[in-house]
């Protein structure tokens, strides 16, 4: 059993109301946490505001030096770490040590970013008005962050969160998925070893009623949050006026276009669309082929999903590991149930495992009606699904015929039909000859329509959590 206190300014706390963290593969209760209230949020944001100040007064240097060592100090723990994040998630070991190295690196370059918050010059005078005057804008810390994260990434994509906050000199309160609070705690138990002022860092798991006192709270100034689409509107209503980074979910498609690489494009599809269970916002879901090359990739297809070992996620060989829940379980089969009533076929899995409930076979479904959940839903699932196309520009309209637009990838040697995409495809991210499950930490992530505000990215988080302040001379004077 791991137990874990809540953390306030620093201060660990516990509670008589607990929340269980349960294994998804076994369902065993594996940890407790407190039960956080909207009582500790207010307690948390007047920490911050200390926070705030003693964050104003380290140099950029000294940030930088901080999250070093949160890197250092992850580094000395990864198998721990790792672990942890199997017991909570349930994704692979495999998966859960990649996780950890992708979180020393969002830290490292936070770290880096820390160093380089800076503010432009402005040539006032190249407008009448502005004659004899001389101007620049720096960036000053928004104030308090409040960060909401998921349970598919419970340490990574809180780094993303928090690292780039620090490094723009802002205290957080995080809200912790409540089915993955154990290694966010971890996290930022670090960073008070590490050296961030203790009222800076405060980590708060529980429900709705947290992240609303958190999203409502007046001196909150931005709200960082992964998740939910259906939630992330629930927050834009709430929040006012602060600022929003919102990182949604997809229905992530990846077009197969008659001249690609048909090998890669099926072993990388695979790789994309069962990664974590499917349960990643950049998931391959629905595979887009191109007509005259369509049975030899469902053949492809095929054999590389039929080579997968699912199951228990502590072995080392299991490539897919169980889904969050045993309710996910029944959602994702009546959602086959549902694209298969409309016309859909089951070319491989289409059921759970009969012993390991939250286990579901790793499933490729062809001839998807664009009707169906599977298709025009987030299905957040080992499921991958396959439709025809005549051609390019039919391709795209289906790409963009969804409500979301994280990322799409591209399969293709023809350079006319990848620019094509990178010009219309209503995405945040094009990934041509690649998955749209490729992220590198340092890149600008986020989406479109309902896949989210903003983009993350430790530089590109940092513009989120700061604010510009200008500054004007008048040598007139
Ligand atoms: C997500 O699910 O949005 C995170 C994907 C990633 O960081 O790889």
């Amino acid at each position: 059993m791991i137990n874990l206190p809540m953390i306030i300014g620093g201060q660990p706390v516990d509670k008589k109301e607990k929340i269980d963290v349960i294994y998804p593969y076994t369902q065993q209760v594996i940890g407790q946490v407190p039960k956080g209230s909207p009582e500790d949020v207010k307690k948390a944001v007047e920490k911050a505001k200390i926070g705030l100040e003693k964050l104003k007064k380290l140099s950029s240097y000294e940030k930088y030096k901080i999250l070093m060592k949160v890197a250092h100090l992850l580094e000395q723990r990864k198998d721990e770490f790792a672990k942890t994040i199997v017991y909570e998630v349930g994704k692979t070991i495999r998966e859960a040590r990649t996780e950890v190295e992708r979180c020393i690196s969002t830290i490292i370059l936070s770290a880096e970013e820390a160093k380089r918050v800076h503010g432009e010059y402005i040539h006032i005078d190249a407008v009448p008005n502005g004659a004899g005057k001389k101007g620049f804008y720096f960036r000053e810390p928004a104030g308090v962050v409040a960060a909401i994260t998921p349970f598919n990434f419970p340490l990574n994509l809180t780094a993303h969160k928090i690292a780039p906050s620090i490094a723009a000199g802002c205290p957080f309160v995080l809200k912790p998925s409540e089915r993955t609070p154990l290694s966010p705690i971890m996290l930022c138990q670090l960073f008070l070893e590490a050296g961030v002022p203790e009222e800076a860092v405060s980590i708060i798991p529980g429900y709705a009623d947290v992240g609303q006192a958190m999203t409502t709270h007046p001196d909150v100034r931005v709200v960082s949050f992964t998740g939910s689409l259906k939630v992330g509107e629930i927050i834009a209503r709430q929040a006012g006026l602060k600022k929003i980074v919102m990182e949604l979910g997809s229905n992530s498609a990846v077009v197969v276009d008659k001249d690609a690489d048909l090998e890669r494009a099926a072993k990388k599809s695979v790789l994309g669309g069962f990664a974590v269970a499917g349960q990643v916002c950049i998931s391959v879901q629905r595979v887009l082929v191109h007509e005259e090359v369509a049975g030899e990739f469902q053949q492809l297809l095929k054999e590389e999903v039929s080579k997968l070992k699912f199951g228990d996620p502590m072995d080392e060989e299991t490539d897919v590991g169980p889904v969050i829940t045993v309710d996910e379980v029944n959602r994702i089969q009546s959602w086959i149930q549902e694209a298969v009533q409309k016309g859909a076929k089951v070319l491989e899995g289409g059921v759970s495992c009969a012993e390991e409930k939250t286990v579901f076979q790793p499933t490729v479904i062809t001839d998807i009606p664009e009707e169906s959940k599977l298709f025009y839903e987030e299905a957040f699932a080992p499921v991958v699904t396959v439709k025809k196309f005549k051609d390019i520009d039919l391709a795209i309209k289906l790409v963009n015929k969804s409500n979301y637009g994280l990322q799409v990838g591209v399969f293709t040697n023809n350079l006319k039909n990848a620019w094509k995409f990178i010009q219309q495809a209503e995405v945040g991210g094009v990934i041509i000859n690649d998955i749209p499950t490729f992220r590198a930490d340092n890149m600008p992530y986020g989406g479109v329509k309902g896949s989210g505000i903003g983009r993350e990215g430790p530089k590109f988080a940092i513009e989120d959590y700061t604010e510009i302040k200008m500054v004007v001379f008048d040598l007139n004077a």
